[in-house]
């Protein structure tokens, strides 16, 4: 039967004899390799989780760009969805026609209460006398039986003198 070794020859030939001083060493050894591993698998763990957590704010953040979905009033976008449009951005998309048509023409259609009667030149008169800033301060206090902004309480002045406007030009 052959024999076959296998490593170091000399190191077969003599063999190591352990020192009890020497086991110790080693054993040391292990244990700081050991603890070296540990450290380094912690920071590895570390290191992963850190990783993970970059990882995980990058994808927020790349999905961010593409906006959020909340419902009406829910605040969790943040700033809040509003409730309902403001009254100044919706305000400042109406125009003239639109606001005329909503608040002021039930008056001024037929003239109701001698308001200036829409289209008869009437307004274009009164216009003449005080001046287009003087008919569009009272329209802003409200004069006689016409009420203060002419019931559109959220109409901007430049949305009041734009529907005096309207109503100028239509005559
Ligand atoms: C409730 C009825 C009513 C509504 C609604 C109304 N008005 Fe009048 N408006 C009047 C009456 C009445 C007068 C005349 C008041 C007077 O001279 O004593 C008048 C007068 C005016 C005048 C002339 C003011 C002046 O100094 O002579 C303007 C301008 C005017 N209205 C604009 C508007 C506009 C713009 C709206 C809509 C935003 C509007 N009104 C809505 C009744 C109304």
């Amino acid at each position: 039967m052959d024999l076959w070794f296998q490593g170091d020859f000399r190191q077969a030939l003599t063999p190591p004899v352990p020192k009890i001083d020497e086991v110790l060493n080693v054993n040391k050894l292990a244990a700081k390799a050991a603890s070296a591993l540990c450290t380094l698998g912690l920071s590895v763990a570390l290191a992963t989780s850190v990783y993970a957590a970059v990882d995980h704010d990058a994808i927020i953040e790349r999905i961010q760009p593409h906006g959020n979905v909340c419902l009406e009033g829910d605040d969790t976008c943040g700033t809040g969805a509003p409730a309902a449009a403001p009254a100044t951005a919706s305000a400042s998309a109406r125009s003239g026609e639109e606001i005329y048509n909503r608040f002021c023409a039930a008056c001024h259609t037929a003239g109701i209460l001698d308001s200036p009667l829409f289209g008869s030149g009437q307004m274009t008169e009164r216009a003449d006398e005080k001046g287009l800033d003087g008919i569009l301060a009272t329209s802003i206090s409200g004069i006689g039986a016409m009420p203060p902004r002419g019931t559109c309480n959220d109409c901007s002045d430049e949305e009041l003198e734009a529907t005096i406007q309207f109503m100028i030009d239509a005559e």
